[in-house]
């Protein structure tokens, strides 16, 4: 729309002036925010911006590889790939605790990211000044006192980054709520399959896998994932969810029958839910039909998983995220 490309040229513009010459850079972690405020400040600066992925390996299926080639192909932004996976693993190995498992995923982000920059301040050029950050209205509205109830659980925002004050941050979407976000990402030409993504944590998948986290749950769980995303996409209920978290009970085993055996597998947990802005949200009241499908989908193409069960609690008193 118009006023988007007002604010796109307006933003461009005053990134340039502010920046000059200096060298930027920005962490993408494959979300709509990141995304979008990167892509703004590409197209302002073009290669004076690094961004830097660092790829925990606990993204969703395909979610890595959007990144690395479509939203780089669309937006000609110079990506540093840092594959971290194996270092992400190995620190989470035999962590069951969901606090535990965050500051571990946030020390290591912190980590990776902190020597990915010390690569690129070593590169010969103009010195590097700036950071990106994709801080919209409502996170500024946030921190500016509502106690709300970010202190139940330790929301550390992968996205979000150390406070190496050697910095001026560069917030171009600070005035932006949610949904013109997504048109200015648009307007950029990212992916749709990118613009369009619902919230997803920054402990990815590591929260969505109840007990230890390894490399053959987080299989399992993206299999079954991607089956959830597939049938509501072509149900066309993405607009009507807020978030739909795939849960995996690894350290429960329930008794099934397939084919002409007894198995002894995994159960599944479906978190659709409803909401305006996380804080409170209502479980999203599903067609049968989409359940049966994705149930049916899931028990016949996963095979560790034997039962597909719906979580029917509202926030209060559940969370969105089972950790
Ligand atoms: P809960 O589970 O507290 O989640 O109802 C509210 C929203 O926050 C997301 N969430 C997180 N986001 N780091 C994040 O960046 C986290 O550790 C984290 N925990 C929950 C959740 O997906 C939902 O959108």
């Amino acid at each position: 729309t118009w006023t988007m490309v007002n604010i796109v040229e307006e933003q461009v513009e005053r990134i340039r002036a502010e920046v000059g010459d200096a060298r930027v850079i920005s962490a993408l972690s494959g979300g709509v925010d990141s995304a979008v405020s990167t892509a703004l400040v590409q197209r302002a600066i073009g290669d004076q911006l690094t961004a830097v992925f660092v790829d925990h390996g606990l993204l969703r299926e395909g979610e890595a590889e959007q990144v690395k080639q479509d939203y780089v192909a669309a937006t000609g932004v110079d990506l540093k790939v840092v594959d971290a996976r194996e270092q992400f693993l190995g620190h989470l190995a035999g962590v069951t605790d969901p606090e535990t498992k965050r500051k571990i995923i946030g020390r290591e982000f912190i980590r990776v990211f902190e020597a990915a920059e010390r690569e690129v301040l070593a590169t010969p050029g103009p010195p590097v000044k700036f950071l990106v950050q994709g801080t919209l209205y409502p996170d500024v509205v946030e921190s500016g006192g509502g106690a709300g109830t970010s202190n139940i659980k330790s929301h550390h925002n992968v996205g979000g980054l150390p406070e190496d004050l050697e910095f001026s941050l560069i917030e171009p979407l600070r005035t932006l709520f949610k949904d013109e976000v997504r048109e200015v990402g648009r307007q950029l030409g990212i992916p749709e399959a990118i613009v369009a993504r619902h919230p997803f944590p920054g402990p990815g998948l590591a929260i969505r896998i109840i007990g230890a986290v390894d490399e053959e749950r987080l299989a399992i769980l993206r299999a079954a994932d991607a089956i959830v995303r597939q049938e509501t996409t072509a149900a066309g209920l993405d607009g009507e969810i807020w978030q739909f978290p795939v849960v995996l009970l690894a350290d429960v085993r329930s008794v099934g029958v397939q084919g002409d055996g007894r198995t002894y597998g995994h159960p599944v947990v479906l978190r659709p839910v409803s909401s305006e802005d996380a804080m409170t949200a209502d479980w999203t009241r599903l067609p049968y039909d989409v359940l049966e499908r994705i149930s049916t989908r899931i028990t016949n193409e996963v095979a560790e998983v034997n039962r597909v069960v719906l979580d029917v609690t509202s926030k209060p008193p559940g969370t969105i995220e089972w950790e």
